[in-house]
């Protein structure tokens, strides 16, 4: 991951602990009913995908026990990790694009009630993601992938030359020769791996996005409610399509790009039809970026301007993410994808605790405050929901009598220890596991291997019970919460 040059390093600062009584006094703890988001604390798991689920994109027993231990400690709510609203094979990653999903996603719910007792409202991510392949080998890249054009031919100066000779003479230039004669396109794709755009309108499958997207994120949102889920996220953050719509960059000349109205066409478009397509109490809310955090990308004057359309549109809450784009992401190695979180903008998204003379917590505040306001100067009430390094009670609860948010989310905190929750509200905060933002967890999610914390996953892995991943080396799970012990 990219670390901000300075290198500066910051232990996590948790704070004071509130006793039983301060918490039961706090606006951390305080129920929210705002619209149809009720919940019973301002607390908020953010979408983490743990990589648990089958090739096949259904929920596992691993999956149903990781968010079950996430219920475990009672956050106000939960978000199932980003799950694809197409029926398309796209690895052990959920996915809820035909009915046969239903069944393994209603297990998750069932588990959630059950261990927080119904206090834990169960969202869950909708996703939609443009196809990216892994990096070739170069090898491979210019014998069978490279298109060979008349551009090309003539860059070369080999206009007569058989096709075969123009991929064997590639083959042997170096770097700052193929700079000068490959089209940047196909240069990304010998150096990163070819990622489709929302602006290639030449794909006809990304050209027809407008049409396809409201009708599948409407029928994976009947789905969720169908599964018993509390409602939606819908995922218009960090590098996938939705996000890309509303980008700066994006500059489709079809109606659906330029300028911010055009924009946000489609995430208002796809948001009415969700909301048409399901119930009345369902809860539809969206996630967004306060700041892209890329050069040209859209900042938080945007946001704003999107944060008032998307309340004025009916979301029932606002979650404000930051950064996490593939535009300034690190060149992967070769047969490996491009990761949105290796770059700067990754860093604002994660940041973890080598930082700048800012430092990693709260990055992501003002800008959340500065889009609320805007929300609220228009006249909605639309909760918002922060996220990005919150750990201590005393930042958490700053926060909200500060006006910053409705909401806190807690992620790698969430996942270093799930019983934060219940910890620091019954007045056991000194037993937190507090999280060092060291992104182990991030590393791993970036190599596709199951999701687990350092802090815990080397911890007891012969204790009865303990389920551990496929190589036998890490637990899966937190250990549980002993109250006579920790
Ligand atoms: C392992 C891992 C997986 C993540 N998966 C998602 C995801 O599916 N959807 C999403 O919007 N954010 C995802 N995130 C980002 C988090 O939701 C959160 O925004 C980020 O970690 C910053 O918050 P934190 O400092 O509380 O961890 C993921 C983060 C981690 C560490
Ligand atoms: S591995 Fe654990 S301690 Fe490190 S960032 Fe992730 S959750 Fe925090």
């Amino acid at each position: 991951m990219w670390k901000p040059p300075e290198k500066i390093l910051y232990p996590a600062q948790p704070g004071r602990w509130p006793s039983a009584d301060e918490a039961a006094a706090a606006r951390l703890f305080e129920p929210l009913a705002v619209g149809r988001l009720r919940l019973a604390s301002r607390t908020w798991v953010p979408a983490m995908v743990p990589w648990r689920a089958t090739d096949e994109g259904d929920a596992t027993d691993d999956v149903v026990a990781w968010y079950r231990r996430f219920a475990e400690g009672r956050p106000g709510a939960l978000v199932v990790e980003a799950t694809g609203v197409r029926d398309i094979p796209s690895g052990p990653l959920l996915r809820i694009g035909d009915d046969r999903f239903i069944p393994g996603l209603a297990r998750i719910v069932e588990a959630v009630r059950e261990a927080s007792g119904g206090q834990t409202k169960l969202f869950i991510q909708l996703i939609d993601f443009l196809a990216i392949r892994r990096r070739p080998d170069p090898a491979k890249f210019f014998e069978r992938f490279l298109r060979v054009t008349d551009a090309l031919r003539e860059a070369l100066g080999a206009r007569d030359w058989p096709e075969a000779r123009v991929r064997a003479h590639l083959r042997t230039l170096p770097d700052d020769a193929l700079e000068r004669v490959l089209p940047p396109r196909e240069l990304e794709a010998l150096r990163f791996g070819t990622r489709e755009r929302v602006t290639d309108l030449h794909l006809p499958h990304v050209a027809e996005l407008p049409r396809v997207l409201p009708a599948l994120f409407a029928a994976a949102a009947q789905r969720a409610e169908r599964a018993g889920f509390d409602g939606v996220e819908l995922h218009y953050a960090h590098a996938y399509t939705m996000a890309s719509f509303l980008s700066a960059t994006n500059t489709r000349a079809d109606g659906y790009g330029g300028s911010r109205e055009a924009r946000l066409r489609l995430p208002l478009a796809v948001t009415e039809a969700v909301r048409t397509a399901t119930g009345k109490d369902f809860v539809v809310g969206c996630r967004t970026l306060a700041d892209e955090c890329i050069d040209g990308g859209s900042g938080v004057d945007d946001a704003s301007v999107f944060g008032v359309a998307l309340a004025r549109a009916g979301m029932d809450f606002l979650s404000l993410s930051r950064g996490g784009k593939f535009d300034d992401a690190k060149q992967p190695a070769v047969g490996w994808a491009v990761y949105p979180y290796t770059g700067r903008s990754g860093y604002e998204c994660m940041p973890a605790r080598h930082s700048d003379s800012f430092g990693p917590f709260g990055r992501n505040v003002a800008a959340t405050a500065q889009v609320r306001a805007a929300v609220r100067a228009a006249g909605f009430k639309t909760p918002v929901v922060v996220a990005g390094g919150m750990h201590g009670f005393e930042q958490a609860e700053a926060l909200l009598r500060a006006g910053t948010a409705d909401i806190i989310g807690f992620a790698r905190q969430a996942l270093a220890d799930p019983d934060w929750f219940e910890k620091v509200r019954t007045g056991h905060g000194d037993a937190v596991r507090v999280c060092r933002y060291s992104n182990y967890c991030e590393g791993l999610d970036q190599k596709h291997k199951q999701v687990t914390c350092e802090l815990w996953d080397r911890a007891a892995l012969d204790e009865p019970g303990a389920t551990l991943t496929t190589d036998g080396r890490r637990r899966l799970l937190a250990p549980r919460w002993n109250r006579a012990r920790d």
